[in-house]
């Protein structure tokens, strides 16, 4: 089967983060500018999806941290699955980042992220306390690709402070502090990065999850690519929510598979053949909502 072409590249910057366009001129800004921003904080806290944590990271990232510490927060955690979560936290873990999974919707786990950074902290505090410098203020910042949830994380740190939440890449920023908790303060715009678009299969994943818009792929494609990537990670997720069962799926592609869960699910169109169309979009919105099931696309350590 023909992959969709899911590049996200275009000439355009836009301000909207869901139809944000990286071109080449536009990264290099947006590099600079949190290369900048960089020297201004303690910690960074680096958002990813937790259904797809290799792909919604970002590949310049390391080189711009540097020997930074770090806390990787693992959003949406919600919609992942539970267990490859724990895998995904102890890789992190293992490379020496704070690492924690939340939920920015519903703010679950979000106040664990303050002990955090305090904690890949706690040899910095220690040498502040030393020269007398108890009271300084610990500074932070996010960064993440678009939809990955900073929006939503950096307004419940924030509820109770008055400060607005910029976030577009590439504007005139004001470089504002706002306190969250009693000794750390927030940077007010939160770094926007790109995912690593060269990859075909990153694409895939971060328009399976949403966070590429639909106009810009073919939907029904998008599903059949779905629905394969689901029967390699286990059969019984088709099973479980269309009844359709490990032998049936056998041998079958995408398109087949699509037109399985179309009947299964008695959308039809006229003359009775399946209309897939509507099985697709269906399929997405029941695997971005977790209708499906929680589940993470990626195994730890890729
Ligand atoms: P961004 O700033 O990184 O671009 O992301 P933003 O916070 O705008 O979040 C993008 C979408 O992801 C939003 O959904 C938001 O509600 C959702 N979201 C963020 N964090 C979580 C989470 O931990 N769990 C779940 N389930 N969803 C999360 P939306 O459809 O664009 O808006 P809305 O439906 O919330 O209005």
């Amino acid at each position: 089967m023909k992959k969709a072409d899911l590049k996200m590249t275009g000439n355009t910057p836009s301000e909207n983060s869901q139809t944000i366009q990286w071109f080449p001129g536009h990264m290099a800004k947006t590099e600079k500018q949190i290369a900048k921003d960089m020297k201004l904080v303690d910690a960074v806290v680096e958002i990813i999806d937790a259904r797809i944590p290799y792909s919604s990271r970002n590949p310049v990232l390391s080189r711009l941290i540097g020997a930074k510490p770090r806390v990787v927060v693992m959003n949406k955690a919600d919609l992942a699955d539970p267990n490859e979560t724990v895998k995904w936290l102890a890789y992190f873990q293992q490379q020496g980042f704070g690492a924690l999974a939340v939920d920015s919707k519903s703010g679950k786990n979000v106040n664990q992220l303050l002990p955090q950074v305090e904690h890949v902290l706690k040899d910095k505090i220690a040498q502040w306390r030393e020269k007398g410098m108890a009271g300084r203020k610990i500074r932070i910042m996010i960064v993440g690709i678009p939809n990955v949830g900073k929006s939503s994380l950096i307004n419940r740190l924030a509820r109770g402070s008055k400060a607005a939440v910029e976030n577009r890449p590439g504007v005139t920023r004001s470089n504002q502090w706002f306190p969250v908790g009693k000794n750390i303060e927030l940077l007010d715009t939160p770094g926007v990065l790109w995912p690593k678009f060269d990859d075909p299969q990153v694409g895939e994943h971060l328009a399976f999850t949403g966070a590429v818009k639909d106009d810009v792929l073919d939907t029904e494609l998008l599903a059949c690519r779905l629905l394969e990537t689901l029967c390699e990670i286990s059969p019984a997720i088709l099973e479980k929510r269309y009844r359709i069962a490990a032998e049936e799926t056998e041998g079958l592609n995408g398109a087949a598979l699509l037109e399985l869960v179309g009947k299964k699910r008695g959308m039809l169109a006229g003359g009775g053949m399946v209309d897939t169309e509507r099985a697709a979009r269906m399929l997405l919105e029941e695997f971005r909502s977790a209708k499906i099931g929680r589940i993470t696309l990626e195994q730890a350590g890729m």
